[in-house]
């Protein structure tokens, strides 16, 4: 039996081996999905006591995305880009035995799919991005690929959403700084800054919100986040990130079975669970 795993820390709460089991049973892959907490001085030892007890591949959640990446003798464009990779996969290149370890990133994919589910149109829109840490570094490529008439990225540290606009500038039409940049309206806003865990909201002023606009928060919970609840008092269509986490998980799935699921039911038996 092929294994595959997501390394986190902690990684106790993880949904994922409940969604690749799920996908699994759908799709008839003889897969064994856990959840292993790496320690956090030794993600490299862990990968390969996994590699060496049969893992074929892998998910990557925080803290470990960075280092994942750096471990790659491969990635992809994408992966590239973000800096992090999200899903490891093992394999050889025909020539010898060596096995080679491949990386990509699934998130950004999983979040624009999950915008297109909730019918989200992303070309020609004028999207809002809060936040410049890695989880928004992941999805910018996915995000710009759509061609929207223009993507702000906001965050608390202006400087760091300059920066990350400056790295993506040649992918479309982007441009970064602190809160106080956010003028005009929006089709979509998506929180990507970490303030949801927090129960926190980053300022906002209150018109940004365009006629029928999305609300998107990369969070997801029982309860919707603080900036879904601000979100419905402007007028705008909440959606969290749990479609996001499924999304992601059937991209990873996809790069190592080249079976696509079909998510609906997945994420129905989730929402169901939270
Ligand atoms: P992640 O991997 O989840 O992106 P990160 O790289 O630590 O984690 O980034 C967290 C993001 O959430 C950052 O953009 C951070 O803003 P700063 O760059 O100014 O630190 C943002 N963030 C965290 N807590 C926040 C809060 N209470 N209000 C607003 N932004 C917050």
């Amino acid at each position: 039996i092929d294994r595959y795993c997501v390394f986190g820390h902690p990684v106790t709460h993880s949904k994922s081996p409940a969604i690749h089991a799920a996908f699994a049973e759908q799709t008839g892959e003889a897969i064994e999905y856990t959840a292993i907490e790496a320690p956090l001085e030794d993600f490299a030892g862990a990968w390969r006591r996994f590699v060496a007890e049969g893992g074929r591949g892998a998910n990557v959640t925080v803290p470990f995305k960075e280092e994942a990446f750096r471990l790659c003798d491969t990635l992809s464009l994408r992966a590239r880009r973000a800096g992090a990779v999200n899903t490891l996969i093992l394999g050889g290149n025909g020539l010898s035995n060596e096995l080679k370890i491949y990386g990509d990133t699934t998130d950004g994919v999983g979040l624009v799919r999950d915008l297109k589910r909730h019918g989200v149109t992303l070309a020609g829109a004028r999207l809002l991005v809060l936040g410049a840490g890695g989880a928004v570094r992941g999805v910018l490529e996915p995000l710009l690929a759509e061609e929207p008439a223009s993507l702000l990225v906001a965050n608390r540290t202006a400087a760091k959403a300059e920066a990350l606009a400056a790295d993506f500038r040649e992918l479309g039409e982007i441009a970064g700084g602190g809160f106080d940049a956010v003028v005009g309206q929006f089709d979509a806003v998506i929180n990507g800054t970490s303030a949801s865990l927090a129960g926190d909201l980053p300022p906002l002023p209150e018109g940004l919100f365009a006629p029928e606009a999305t609300a998107y928060d990369m969070m997801y919970g029982a309860e919707p986040t603080v900036f879904l609840r601000w979100a419905v008092e402007h007028g705008a269509q909440p959606v969290d990130g749990l479609g996001m986490l499924v999304e992601q998980a059937a991209e990873s799935f996809f790069q190592w079975r080249g079976k696509c699921p079909d998510t609906g039911p997945v994420l129905k038996a989730l929402r169901h669970s939270l």
